[in-house]
């Protein structure tokens, strides 16, 4: 039986997937974050995890290196990778949202029009703005964006926000959402044809410890 290749993020989503992979049998010995071995196989159940940065994820995926991942639909919104998107996984709830100082806030959005945007996902925040009418200057960040206004960098950012703690911390206030966004399984459109019935199997097994899950929180 050929492997299937699952690609796991670094960061929020890791060990909730981890955690709920396993549930149906897509388990290895050691697979942690801060592994130093980059591919863990488990040569029983014919699985292989390999561990990426986030915003790579959707890349692995893309080119058949991994045939399947769990990925924020955050990241797929501004990756914009050929990649097929199988379910819904309900956690790593999140928004991406338009942010200010709080001494900076003004009345209407188009107010901070030819301002500065600091943000991780330069695609989304123009399709945003650009949707509103509002002309802004995106600089591209790779981390720690709320550090953008504290030094000068920018006025606004778009980020992600999920408890609202880093917005806190650094005084800064939403001033808009822009969208809600949950982890995805996706797979490789390849993969998808050519494993289809292990895929298939997957996708029907997470659908019920997922249906599970929630009829207990209920
Ligand atoms: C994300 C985001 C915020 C933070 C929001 O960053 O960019 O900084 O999480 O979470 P909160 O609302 O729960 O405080 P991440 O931790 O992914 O790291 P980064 O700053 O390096 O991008």
């Amino acid at each position: 039986m050929d492997y299937i290749t699952v690609a796991l993020p670094k960061g929020k989503l890791f060990q909730r997937s981890v955690d709920l992979l396993a549930k149906v049998g897509y388990s290895a010995d050691n697979v942690t974050e801060d592994s130093r071995k980059l591919v863990i196989s488990n040569e029983a159940s014919r699985v292989r995890f390999i561990i990426t940065k986030t915003v790579d994820l959707p890349t692995y995926v893309e080119y058949g290196a991994a045939d399947i991942g769990i990925i924020g639909k955050d990241v797929l919104l501004e990756e914009r990778k050929d990649v097929y998107e199988l379910l819904d996984l309900k956690y790593g709830r999140c928004r991406l949202m338009l942010a200010v100082p709080e001494q900076m806030q003004r009345p209407k959005l188009t107010d901070y029009a030819h301002l500065r945007v600091a943000t991780k996902y330069p695609n989304c925040a123009q399709e945003y703005f650009r949707s509103l009418g509002i002309q802004t200057e995106i600089i591209k960040l790779n981390g720690s964006i709320e550090l953008g206004p504290m030094v000068g960098l920018s006025e606004l950012i778009v980020d992600i926000v999920e408890t609202g703690r880093t917005l806190k911390e650094n005084k800064l206030v939403e001033v808009d959402s822009i969208y809600t966004a949950t982890a995805r399984l996706i797979a490789n459109r390849v993969s998808f044809k050519l494993k289809f019935d292990r895929l298939d199997k997957l996708v029907r097994d997470l659908r019920k410890v997922l249906d599970e899950e929630d009829e207990q929180c209920r």
